[in-house]
């Protein structure tokens, strides 16, 4: 943003998801539902699912390995970690993790939560202390494990998710090449997508009570998040390409959270932007959470669609409800 001093620029990418898949197919076998009823209503074919042993940390490691490749930095030269994570291992961060098994020693390390607005909230943030001067090398990492928290007999959510990790590094650069971007949100609406803590009250004394719960599964009024999401986000698009300058024609690929193709393709329409330019892969994945647009750019970069100095217009949205778009080019 011309208003910062220090530009930033986004130069490397890296993904990984659990080797354990579940397709459509296998999920038929949990809940009564059909390869065409989901294929039809989400694009979804497939999702990989982290196995019992596997970590936030251990993911988001994976995937930051790779962004910090490409970026041909090394861990120790990181000064911050952002975690965007909505399942974290430890509710008091899981991010140090990170840090500690990447050995970026000199980073800070903290959690992001934002649902599947994580990744451009992630952003953003990071964007702040690359701009102010404080810091030159940033990893954000979005991982979340939903299928630990999915109601697994719930057919109308459990068909939508799956697990993953993203990560790009974000470095001080001449050139600011995020070019703009707006964040919203709209907590009077929080109930339409909850994984929430469900309290008991214990006495300890006469007088005296705190709640012992659990947090329970996922939520979600369906269609009412698929009404928000067609409306907001070409508004909230509109609103950071306008701030970027950008004409829509300008714009080289769509990147948007992966929640649902039939939102993808609404959006897209709305915005006149054409299918070759947006970028998805619901089909094998589902909706990894924040991972899924770190992820998508990551394939997109890596098979050579994306390409250096590129106009990425990305958004992501869900639960809080949270919504937001960046508008960045990729690269140098
Ligand atoms: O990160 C953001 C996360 N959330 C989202 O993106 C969710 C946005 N919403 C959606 O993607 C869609 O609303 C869904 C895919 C969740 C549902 O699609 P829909 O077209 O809104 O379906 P519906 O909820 O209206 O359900 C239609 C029918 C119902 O049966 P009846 O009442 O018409 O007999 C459901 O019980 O489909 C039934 N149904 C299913 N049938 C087979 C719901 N889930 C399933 C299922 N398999 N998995």
């Amino acid at each position: 943003m011309n208003q910062l001093s220090v530009g930033v620029a986004i130069t490397g990418s890296g993904s990984a998801t659990p080797k354990v898949t579940l397709d459509n197919e296998g999920l038929s076998k949990i809940v009564e539902t059909s390869d065409e009823w989901i294929t039809s209503r989400t694009g979804i074919k497939t999702r990989c699912l982290a196995s019992p042993t596997e970590s936030v940390p251990d993911m988001g490691a994976a995937a930051a390995r790779e962004a910090i490749a490409m970026a041909r930095i090394t861990p120790a030269e990181l000064d911050l970690i952002i975690l965007a994570t909505s399942t974290a291992d430890d509710l008091f961060g899981s991010a140090s993790l990170l840090q500690a098994q990447l050995g970026a020693s000199k980073a800070v390390a903290f959690d992001l939560t934002a649902a599947c607005s994580g990744f451009i909230f992630g952003l953003v943030t990071g964007a702040q202390f690359i701009g102010t001067g404080t810091y030159r090398n940033i990893l954000l990492v979005s991982a979340d494990i939903l299928s630990r928290w999915v109601d697994w007999s719930d057919r109308s959510t459990c068909v939508l998710f799956g697990d993953g990790a993203g990560a790009v590094v974000m470095q001080a650069h001449g050139e600011d090449r995020l070019l703009g971007f707006e964040l919203k949100s709209d907590g009077s609406q929080n109930e339409c997508l909850q994984l929430a803590y469900q309290s008991e009250p214990k006495e300890l004394i006469s007088g005296v009570a705190v709640a012992r719960g659990t947090y329970q599964p996922i939520t979600m009024n369906g269609k009412e998040v698929y009404r928000f999401a067609v409306q907001r986000v070409p508004e909230v698009l509109s609103k950071a390409l306008f701030r970027a300058n950008i004409p829509t024609d300008e714009v080289d690929w769509l990147l948007l959270h992966q929640a649902n193709q039939r939102i993808l393709d609404a959006v897209a329409q709305r915005l006149q932007i054409p299918d070759h330019k947006v970028l998805g892969n619901l089909a094998n994945y589902g909706n990894t959470s924040a991972a899924s647009i770190p992820i998508a750019l990551d394939e997109a970069v890596r098979s050579g669609r994306i390409k250096s100095g590129d106009v990425i217009a990305a958004s992501g949205f869900g639960a809080g409800l949270t919504w937001g778009a960046a508008v960045f080019q990729w690269g140098r």
